[in-house]
């Protein structure tokens, strides 16, 4: 099996990571098993940036293929945030709660929102970012107890993701959505990095 390092210290993204890349043969393994024991700083004013960053620190360490994802939550009533701030938005765990109070006189026509998420990826040779999205809007109750961060608020369809199943959420996630375009990506020459 192909060995991909994940360039994070988030428990949802390594699984949701290795769920998609599985079947594709590849294994993904977190930093931490790795021996990357780091937490770069994310400065970057894009997710793109961010994904750089993080990839980059780990792979500096561990001198195999690395893959970094740096996602949020844009809101349109607030102007795209949290976006790149997101996992900084409100402590851990009240996350949704502070978007649901934050936009409580929002009205229905104006929650849109929209999950995103670019994939770096850095190996011997070569260096690159894939996104993705995923468009909705904002809930009002936490509905739903899979996935994590935002997930029980935001709504695609009638279901919010954290009603969905793992398959169901990567099918349509901008992280599935990513991850899909990364595949493609590495599909080119995928039997230079086995
Ligand atoms: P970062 O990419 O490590 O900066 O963190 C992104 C943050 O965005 C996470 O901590 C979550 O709060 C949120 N986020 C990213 N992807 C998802 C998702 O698939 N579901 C719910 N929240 C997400």
């Amino acid at each position: 099996m192909t060995k991909i390092v994940m360039a994070t210290n988030n428990a949802g993204k390594l699984r949701e990571a290795m769920e998609i890349l599985a079947p594709l043969g590849i294994e993904v393994i977190s930093q931490k098993a790795a021996g990357a024991d780091c937490e770069p700083e994310e400065n970057g004013s894009t997710f793109a940036e961010n994904a750089m960053i993080k990839a980059k620190a780990v792979y500096d360490i561990v001198k195999i293929p690395v893959l970094a994802d740096d996602s949020g939550l844009c809101v349109d009533a607030l102007d795209g945030r949290p976006g790149v701030y997101s996992a900084r938005y409100a402590p851990k765990g009240t996350e949704c709660e502070t978007l649901l109070n934050e936009m409580k006189d929002i009205p229905e026509d104006k929650r849109s929102a929209s999950f995103q998420c670019v994939i770096a990826y850095i190996d011997n040779n070569r260096k690159f970012t894939v996104s993705g999205r995923c468009d909705g809007s904002i809930g009002y109750e936490k509905r739903g107890t899979n996935g994590f961060g935002y997930d029980p608020v935001f709504m695609y369809g009638s279901k919010s993701m954290a009603e969905m199943t793992a398959d169901e959420k990567n099918e349509i996630s901008h992280r599935g959505r990513a991850m899909k375009a990364f595949c493609e990506m590495l599909g080119k020459d995928f039997q230079e990095i086995l």
